[in-house]
């Protein structure tokens, strides 16, 4: 092990466990810096580097090391000791450099970076928007404002690699960075690791993380993805796909996937296209605690949970539950209850363990019901009206998002454990009409297996192309 790794190693098993947490100093190991290294375009002219968010300075570090000599290297740390342990290992790799210990978000720096890599910090913080060249980008946590700032450095044509989350690929959330981000820069590689645990191995971080590369200029005709890299291989020969951007994004709020469209989902409309829409439900259980109950009582109305959703149909009671499965009509004051009629009820949370992602489940409700928060609710209404779906569209509905297909799609699209209504109106869905075809060839009381629902689904989906 050379001298680089070896300081960031001992830095990392003496930092203080509360400023570690605090700011968050899951240091890069050196397998996982080199990969991240190995995505800059190799140059023959001493090119500026940024290490921002430095810890040790190891990716500042490992950078100059690739890079043609005079190049320089700036480390911007917030942590002083940390600050002093960048300079020491810049001193030893012998690059020119200088260490700001200052704070990366008021910190400022000219666009005049060729190189800039980070591991930033990934916390949540207050959305606020940030001013760039390129006008205001609204940011809700620190690896997304540290990723605009670093941008911002670069000059044109210049490269940045980022090592972080993937939350930033789908949901509502990060729409608007998403589209600042395409309108700067081109989306050039998109590594995403396999096992949440590999990368970080000895710091404990549990996220899906990626490698991102970017450049500051117009978007390059294609983007190379890596799905499911593991820290030790080697990026130049490991198997990827290369994609036009363009057939990596879905709908209006272009959410960025890893992989292509599978053929057999090219063309269909989304899920909001075809006339559905998904809603989230409305009871806030806390906040509500009143109301809720454990027997019926006189009007009361029956309350849907995820325990109630366990199986492709949705059950009411569910007999040994903890939770309260009625509430009392004080629950109409509340607006929280959702008209008599048939709906597609789909897990908001599931977890590593669960089989599938999205967890749909089939509710036809002759009275009027409540629907806890962590449940999404399809129906053919808009975000203010609901307005309830036909048995078998939503049967067929049913059987379309448990199918495998739909589970596929869902992991590409999202790495996290939730499933969220944005996305889910972008998913690729048959017409109505289909839909019920699908309900009138298999049943679902008929407990469908899952072979049988794919095998069905694909039938159907052959017989329309
Ligand atoms: C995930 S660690 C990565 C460190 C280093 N880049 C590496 O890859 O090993 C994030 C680093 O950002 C630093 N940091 C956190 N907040 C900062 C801020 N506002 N300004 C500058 N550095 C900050 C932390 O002290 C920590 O060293």
């Amino acid at each position: 092990m050379g001298l680089v790794a070896q300081i960031r190693d001992t830095a990392l098993a003496a930092l203080p466990a509360d400023r570690k947490t605090e700011f968050e100093q899951y240091l890069t190991p050196e397998s996982v810096a080199s990969q991240a290294v190995s995505l800059f375009t190799p140059t023959p002219f001493p090119v500026r580097i940024l290490d921002f968010g430095a810890g040790t300075g190891i990716l500042g570090a490992e950078t100059a090391i690739y890079s043609p000599s005079g190049s320089s290297v700036t480390a911007v740390e917030l942590d002083r000791q940390l600050a002093a342990l960048a300079g020491q290992t810049l001193d030893h790799v012998g690059v020119e450099h200088e260490v700001l210990c200052e704070d990366a978000l008021s910190v400022t720096l000219d666009p005049v970076f060729d190189r800039v890599i980070l591991n930033p910090p990934y916390k949540k913080i207050a959305p606020v928007s940030l001013a760039t060249e390129s006008g205001y980008v609204p940011v809700s946590n620190l690896y997304t404002a540290f990723l605009v700032c670093a941008i911002s450095a670069l000059k044109p044509g210049g490269e940045c690699v980022a090592i972080i989350p993937r939350s930033w690929m789908n949901g509502e959330y990060f729409a608007a960075f998403r589209t600042w981000l395409f309108g700067v820069c081109s989306i050039d590689v998109m590594a995403v690791y396999g096992s949440r645990q590999d990368h970080f191995r000895d710091s404990n971080v549990l996220q899906e993380i990626m490698l991102l590369k970017l450049s500051k200029r117009a978007q390059g005709s294609l983007v190379m993805v890596y799905d499911g890299i593991s820290p030790s291989d080697d990026l130049q020969t490991v198997e990827h796909v290369e994609a036009s951007l363009n057939d990596l994004l879905v709908g209006g709020s272009r959410i960025l996937r890893v992989r292509r469209q599978s053929s057999r989902l090219a063309g269909l409309p989304t899920l909001a296209e075809s006339g559905l829409w998904v809603s989230t439900g409305k009871l806030v259980w806390f906040r509500n605690r009143d109301i809720l109950l454990s027997e019926p009582e006189e009007d009361s109305l029956p309350l849907y949970w995820s325990d109630n959703t366990a199986q492709l149909e949705a059950e009411h009671p569910v007999s040994g539950s903890r939770r309260e499965q009625w509430v009392s009509n004080n629950a109409y004051e509340r607006h929280v209850v959702l008209p008599v009629g048939s709906y597609c009820l789909v897990n908001r949370f599931s977890s590593k363990e669960q089989r599938h992602r999205v967890m749909p489940s089939l509710l036809t409700s002759t009275v009027p019901f409540v629907a806890d928060n962590k449940l999404n609710y399809v129906h053919q209404g808009t975000s203010r009206n609901t307005i309830p779906l036909d048995t078998e569209l939503a049967a067929g509905l049913t059987l379309w998002l448990a199918s495998s297909l739909v589970d596929d799609w869902y992991r590409q699209v999202s790495g996290s454990t939730q499933v969220n209504a944005t996305d889910l109106r972008e998913l690729p869905t048959p017409s109505k009409k289909t839909l019920t075809r699908i309900a009138q060839k298999l049943p679902l009381n008929a407990k469908p297996s899952q072979e049988n629902i794919d095998h069905v689904i694909s039938q159907i989906l052959e017989e329309n192309s």
